[in-house]
């Protein structure tokens, strides 16, 4: 069976899309060290792991106090849940459990994405924003950033910075991700320079095609690349 049909399979009673999302941003960027704030009984963990598990590298810091009981009741210990879904499904290897308050642990020295899915008061959310761009992070994702008020606050605050781009995707409560913004590399290709292309190979671009390039469209050349100048 299908590894991810398992996850499904092993959480019937606990959905939403943020998970798959996170494993798709994951193959994609590769990371070694990923962080998630609030694990609680492993769902996304075991997307990200299994993405980490495919990327054949990775190591993924699950940080967690397991202070949410208001499912207990129904669902039993989540602390429990979290090690027989781990286990279970195979991703002990990938997985290092940091636990207690996310504002008092010691994080990961050198992060390179993080999923915040902990406390959603502004403070909180804040400080694992402040903890994990403080440890590298380049790319954060956050959950419940349209209807709670902690996360939506805090994507309000990081707009400001010119240093952070954030999206937001309008799933279940709203994804909110976080990307530290790039330095533009200079650019190397065109499809349709020098005129006529005939097929869909890049035409590999000199420097002076490309000043030529922005100056027949009239666009300001500092769309270039911060390494590259007009002489
Ligand atoms: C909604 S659950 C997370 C769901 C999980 N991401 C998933 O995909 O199934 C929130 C978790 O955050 C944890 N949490 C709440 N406050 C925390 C804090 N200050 N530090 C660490 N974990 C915290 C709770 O114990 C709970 O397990």
């Amino acid at each position: 069976m299908d590894q991810l049909q398992k996850i499904e399979d092993r959480f019937p009673d606990w959905r939403y899309d943020h998970p798959r999302i996170l494993y798709a941003l994951i193959r994609a960027m590769k990371p070694e060290v990923c962080v998630e704030v609030g694990t609680y009984r492993g769902y996304a963990a075991c997307y990200m792991a299994e993405a980490m598990r495919q990327n054949g590298k990775g190591r993924l810091y699950c940080i967690d106090d397991w202070s949410l009981t208001d499912h207990e009741h129904r669902l039993g210990n989540a602390k429990e849940h979290f090690w027989g879904n781990i286990k279970h499904l195979g991703y002990d290897d990938i997985i290092t459990v940091i636990e207690g308050d996310s504002k008092s642990v010691i994080w990961p020295e050198k992060i390179d994405f993080a999923y915040i899915d902990g406390w959603h008061g502004f403070s909180t959310a804040k400080s694992d924003f402040v903890n994990a761009s403080n440890h590298g992070a380049t790319v954060m994702c956050f959950d419940d950033v349209i209807g709670t008020i902690g996360p939506r606050m805090l994507m309000d605050e990081i707009r400001k910075d010119d240093k952070w781009m954030v999206s937001i995707i309008d799933s279940d409560g709203g994804l909110g991700i976080v990307t530290r913004r790039e330095t533009r590399r200079p650019i190397k290709y065109a499809q349709e320079y020098p005129m006529p292309n005939t097929g869909t190979q890049l035409h590999e671009m000199t420097k002076n095609e490309v000043i030529n390039y922005y100056d027949t469209h009239s666009i300001p050349i500092s769309y270039m690349g911060e390494t590259e100048h007009r002489p």
